[in-house]
């Protein structure tokens, strides 16, 4: 066999957010694919990490008062999490904010820069002044320059489907702070793709790269067509650069500039499969500057123009193996209707499994997933019946009625007569083979289904259970058991790229591990038959009811707790403070008790002679209770205007001598110092002496 070199990735996934079963349709269409071509031989390998970079995650993290490396982590953990659940294999799981993708955007960019490519433009951009931002085209709403409809987004318009650029629309608003945002001017930096125009022509219509739609589509929408009337068109400079702050590289050659999210992104491929090669002694080159390696990705349609033209022009002008495929897939429909988050329709990856097998949706996308760019729909219904009737009711049933009748004897020593199915079914593996290489799973799950629906009546004619009552039957009953257990096996085979999960059961069952397709071609005989154990759970509608219920209760907390932000958003509060500061270790009620907080009265208050911070108070705590104290906020308050008002101190503090003086106490002021600093008072009313509580 001649095996292949296979480096395969699938889009990365962004940081800021959960896996939900949109994503997954690609993901599983992925990891079929890798898992299929592992259990014919290939040399393959699947490369993948986190997208981490960008506005959207800067502006979260300031929203929660953590760092951005805090979120992203966080979001590598849960995705993984996510991914293990659905029995996704990949062979390294990185992040493009990474030592290796920072030093590989270094490579690629000097590599660009050095084929004349980059230039430089000022360019107009929206900038929230409240929040000290530059505003991504998402986080600008407006009306339409063109049409004139209110409520449109920063970079197009839902009804006329004019694009523009934020700057343009009227009356535009932040939609961080609520407010007006102001056009200021920064220097970008671009990447003329119109010098890549023929190589990009010749790649992308070449017929061998991407699926015809997808070509046409380019062709129609971005390239022209030399040789019609109307020409080539020629290609829009990429901006790839974003001014401070973002979340991002900082590019070495233009300090206070950040590479684009989308500039680092792709090449986090890159970075991922560098981290795999040094953990298996291996040479990145041998991957991704081989002619001989084959580099697939999967990607959605959404996503077409980075991973057609401006990523195979990176790969160009950086001299790297250009992809072999852009394998491109639509989106998912639920019950016929576009996903919702709001609806709760988006359902989550984590959500689904505490209700429903993964195996079962990993079948049903695979039953519906072809070679073009249609959307997918998840309908329940259609969902219950096709895993049941298929998976239960035709694959697993083979197994089920058949296992326990040869659990002492085993498998016959040779193998009987079938009247040649499992010969038929051998032959099919070539038609199956090609179907799953071409990414028609749709197909393949439909030559499979072909298969057990042949098989099964092998087994209702024979009746083992019947032949097990007579004891004279006893070798007619372990050859029936062999074939339907050989025909089993033999559709798992062909099944395992989907059904990882089965494939072990299986290989448990038969004592056989499966990992291979060639096991397909030849029977099983002579082995140990395992106990029956139970391999595969009908799908029971109350199951996809609770998932669909828990959705749907995530969703209506998410629009509560967004109504909550907004409310508190339009304070403009930044995360900033519990950023430099972060809370403490966690104290019980007892601890805090300890600390003797008091109302008190500021009744003298005096600068020290030879204190550059500290100013002495007087305070009364009623009565005859007074205490000195000694506090640094002479930068932030004139004694004089202290005198007269309440704070709130600290009454049991053990008395310190200090050089100027004994201090009694301690009074309770926010902020990082100097100028900056906040004394709490209590609100009217409150009486020197009374305790806080
Ligand atoms: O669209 C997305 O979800 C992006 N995070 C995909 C990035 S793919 C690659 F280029 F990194
Ligand atoms: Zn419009």
């Amino acid at each position: 066999m001649n095996q292949r070199k296979i480096l395969v990735t699938a889009a990365l996934p962004y940081a800021n957010g959960a896996v939900h079963l949109g994503h997954l349709v690609e993901y599983i269409q992925t990891d079929i694919w890798v898992r299929f071509q592992k259990l014919r031989g290939h040399n393959c390998k699947f490369m993948w990490a986190d997208d981490t970079h960008g506005t959207a995650i800067m502006i979260r993290a300031r929203k929660e008062g953590r760092s951005e490396t805090e979120v992203i982590a966080e979001a590598n953990a849960e995705h993984q999490r996510d991914f293990q659940g659905f029995q996704i294999a990949y062979d390294n799981y990185g992040s493009t904010h990474s030592e290796e993708n920072q030093k590989l955007c270094g490579e690629v960019w000097q590599s660009i820069r050095d084929a004349g490519l980059v230039k430089e433009k000022d360019v107009d951009q929206l900038f929230d002044v409240e929040q000290g931002t530059f505003l991504a085209d998402r986080f600008v709403t407006g009306t339409c320059p063109e049409c004139h409809e209110p409520g449109q987004a920063g970079d197009n318009c839902s009804k006329c489907g004019a694009t523009y650029s934020p700057a343009e629309l009227i009356d535009p608003l932040s939609t961080l702070s609520g407010t007006k945002p102001e056009i200021r001017s920064a220097k970008h930096l671009f990447i003329e793709l119109e010098q890549l125009h023929g190589f990009l022509q010749d790649w992308t219509q070449s017929g061998d790269h991407l699926q015809p739609e997808v070509a046409n589509y380019l062709k129609g929408h971005f390239l022209g067509d030399p040789d019609s009337e109307e020409g080539a068109k020629p290609l829009r400079d990429w901006d790839i650069s974003r001014p401070a702050p973002y979340f991002g590289f900082e590019i070495p050659d233009s300090p206070g500039n950040f590479w684009y999210v989308w500039f680092d992104a792709p090449i986090g491929y890159i970075a991922s499969t560098q981290q795999w090669c040094e953990k298996n002694d291996q040479s990145l080159d041998d991957w991704w500057k081989n002619d001989v390696a084959e580099i697939h990705h999967f990607i959605g349609k959404d996503i077409t123009y980075f991973h057609t033209l401006f990523w195979p022009g990176m790969l160009k002008a950086a001299g790297y193996s250009l992809p072999t495929k852009v394998h491109i897939h639509g989106f998912l429909t639920v019950n016929g209707r576009k996903m919702s988050k709001r609806e709760g329709t988006a359902f989550k990856a984590s959500t689904y499994l505490k209700h429903l097998d993964p195996s079962a949706l990993r079948y049903y996308y695979a039953s519906k997933l072809g070679a073009r760019l249609d959307d997918l729909d998840l309908n329940f219904e259609e969902f219950t019946s096709k895993v049941n009737a298929d998976l239960v009711g035709k694959v697993v049933n083979l197994a089920s009625r058949s296992a326990k009748f040869v659990k002492n004897v085993g498998l016959s020593v040779t193998y009987p007569d079938d009247g040649g199915l499992f010969q038929q079914a051998a032959k099919a593996g070539d038609e199956i083979a090609a179907a799953y290489e071409n990414c028609e799973y749709n197909k393949a799950m439909r030559l499979i289904l072909e298969l057990a629906d042949r098989a099964n009546p092998f087994v209702e004619n024979a009746e083992p259970w019947n032949l097990k009552k007579d004891e004279s039957k006893a070798n007619e009953l372990q050859d029936v058991c062999t074939v339907a257990l050989n025909l089993f096996r033999q559709l798992v085979i062909y099944l395992s790229p989907v059904l990882p999960e089965l494939a072990e059961k299986t290989g448990v069952l038969l004592n056989d591990p499966i990992e291979s397709w060639d096991q397909s071609k030849s029977p099983l005989t002579g082995t140990d038959v395992s106990k029956f154990k139970h391999m595969m759970k009908r799908i029971e509608e109350k199951d996809v009811k609770a998932m669909e219920e828990e959705s749907k209760a995530e969703a209506d907390a998410t629009v509560a707790a967004e109504q909550a932000s907004a409310a508190s958003d339009q304070y403009g509060d930044s995360g900033q403070p519990m950023i430099d500061e972060p809370l403490t270790e966690e104290c019980t009620i007892d601890d805090f008790v300890k600390v003797d907080l008091r109302v008190a009265r500021v009744v003298n208050a005096e600068h020290v002679e030879g204190a550059r911070k500290l100013l002495k108070l007087t305070l009364s705590l009623g009565g005859e209770h007074r205490r000195q104290v000694f506090a640094g906020i002479k930068a932030a308050y004139e004694p004089e205007k202290l005198i007269g008002r309440q704070v709130v101190m600290v009454a049991n503090l053990k008395p310190r001598q200090m050089k100027f003086g004994l201090s009694e106490g301690m009074v309770c002021a926010s902020g990082p110092g100097g100028e900056e600093v906040f004394l709490l008072s209590p609100d009217e009313g409150a009486k020197p002496g009374q305790r806080v509580h």
